[in-house]
């Protein structure tokens, strides 16, 4: 049978190993990898690199934030932006605040993204009220949606969960298969430092970053750790930015926990002094906040050691004015703005540039950190994530030589600026498929607007349990009254 589209002579990421062929194409899925295939259409990739699209396993799309202020971009929006950056598969997150029915905000994300996004989508939850008929009824329905995995939040006044809930919400996601992603820092902590700061006058953005400090962070995914272990959840530990965090997730995975981390451009390539430049540096006031060279080489160093596993865009889109960060305008204290950066668009770019060109990492550690092990641990796999015969043809090519100064107009988010403006990078997707339609070609969009289909995710081995118990728990088995979860 005839391919539709081949994409001739590229150097191809394939799941097997990295090779210089074809890539064939036929109804939307990838058909084969050879010499001298032909089909309806041919693009030539000679040079040029043949990679995954990139799953973005953490962006904020049309959400509601913690902070109870709606996102910048909207599905259509951010679905664009990830597309002209590489991107072909996003899992955002469908965010429950206190007193939400979980089922009718799903319904609700479910409404808006397939009317709006151009990319493939699933989703995360967010649980900010784990009550009853949220983790009787409404999470298993979810999970058995294909909807399996939840954020959890351990500050933030509006979505944080004490930690009886987390392990309410550990034991609903372990008896029903789901993955429990943590944003993990102490509360306690930072709203004590905040507190005092603002009342003695320091309010400007700097202090966000002297606010949220490294000890919050790592006290935070220790205690979270311990959680998980307690019921033997797996859980992933998103945005990690600090060297001890780091250290806490790599000891914990030495001695046999099931804890995943993730960590963000940020982290790699901004430092608290970006934020220290007066009312401006709220555009960089995220949570955690960007720390100094010494996090940035933790960083690094946790995603070549396997500390940490995946490198999402935590694209958080606030503009930089009342209906984002500034909604008190200069006299905004860090305690009002909005937190997040975007970087659905530049976290490919970014890390091809100061990862794979600067000798970092490898271009199969590319593909891995960015697109293949996403797709592993939160179910996507086989159907994303890699070069493979029966996988979505979803793929970018990529000119590893175009250079490319990045300005706020060259992106396509709604945010207005980018934490990067003014770099210069080498290396970028220049075509863009996805399910085997060319939907980003000579800079233009080629994709309506709902193309996008939802994934409903399937069971992966990241989250299955691992059968370890604390002491405790054992004692409890051994004497024949084990705790029900
Ligand atoms: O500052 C950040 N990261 N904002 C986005 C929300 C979150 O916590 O991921
Ligand atoms: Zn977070
Ligand atoms: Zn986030």
């Amino acid at each position: 049978m005839a391919l539709d589209l081949v994409i001739r002579g590229g150097r191809v990421a394939a799941a097997a190993k990295t090779l210089v062929c074809d890539v064939g194409i036929r109804a939307g899925r990838i058909a084969e990898l050879g010499e001298g295939l032909k089909g309806e259409r041919a693009i030539d990739a000679r040079g040029k690199l043949v990679l995954p699209g990139g799953v973005d396993s953490h962006c904020h799309v049309e959400q509601v934030s913690s902070f109870g202020i709606l996102c910048a971009d909207d599905f259509y929006s951010a679905t664009v932006s990830a597309a002209y950056g590489g991107t072909t598969t996003i899992v955002p997150f469908c965010a429950q605040h206190r007193g939400d029915s979980l089922a009718t905000v799903l319904a609700d994300y479910h409404q808006r993204a397939k009317a709006k996004a151009v990319i493939d989508y699933g989703f995360h939850l967010i649980i900010a009220n784990p009550d009853a008929q949220t983790l009787e009824a409404d999470l298993p329905a979810a999970i058995g949606s294909g909807i399996r995995s939840f954020k959890i939040f351990m500050t933030y006044d509006r979505m944080r969960l004490m930690d009886e809930q987390i392990l309410d919400v550990m034991a609903a996601a372990r008896r029903d298969g789901a993955l429990v992603m943590v944003h993990a820092e102490n509360h306690g902590m930072i709203s004590w430092l905040a507190g005092r700061m603002v009342k003695q006058g320091n309010t400007l953005p700097r202090y966000h970053a002297i606010c949220h400090t490294r000890g919050s962070e790592s006290e935070a995914i220790l205690r979270v750790v311990a959680l998980a272990e307690l019921v033997d959840c797996p859980i992933l530990v998103v945005h990690v930015s600090t060297p001890e965090g780091i250290e806490a997730i790599r000891q914990a995975r030495a001695r046999g926990v099931k804890v995943y981390g993730e960590t963000c451009p940020q982290y790699l390539f901004l430092t608290a002094k970006d934020i220290d430049i007066g009312m401006a540096g709220a555009a960089f006031c995220c949570s955690p906040p960007p720390r100094d060279k010494a996090a940035q080489e933790a960083c690094w160093h946790g995603l070549k050691d396997g500390a940490l596993q995946v490198y999402s865009s935590d694209h958080a889109p606030y503009r930089m004015d009342a209906s984002g960060k500034l909604p008190k305008g200069e006299a905004t204290t860090f305690k009002e703005m909005a937190n997040g950066v975007p970087g659905l668009e530049l976290r490919l770019p970014l890390l091809f540039t100061f990862g794979v060109q600067a000798g970092r990492i490898t271009l199969e550690e590319f593909v891995q950190l960015t697109a293949t092990r996403h797709a592993e641990i939160y179910g996507l796999a086989p159907r994303k994530g890699a070069i493979a015969v029966g996988a979505d043809a979803d793929l970018a090519i990529w000119d590893p030589d175009k250079k490319v100064r990045i300005t706020k107009e060259l992106v396509h988010d709604q945010t207005g600026y980018t934490p990067y403006e003014g770099r210069e990078l080498t290396g970028w997707p220049v075509t863009v498929v996805s399910r085997g339609e060319v939907i980003v070609e000579g800079g233009k969009l080629n994709a309506a607007r709902g193309r996008g289909q939802f994934l409903a995710r399937g069971r992966s081995a990241a989250l299955e349990p691992l059968g370890r118990q604390v002491p405790e728990m054992a004692q409890l088995a051994a004497w024949n009254t084990p705790l029900k979860l």
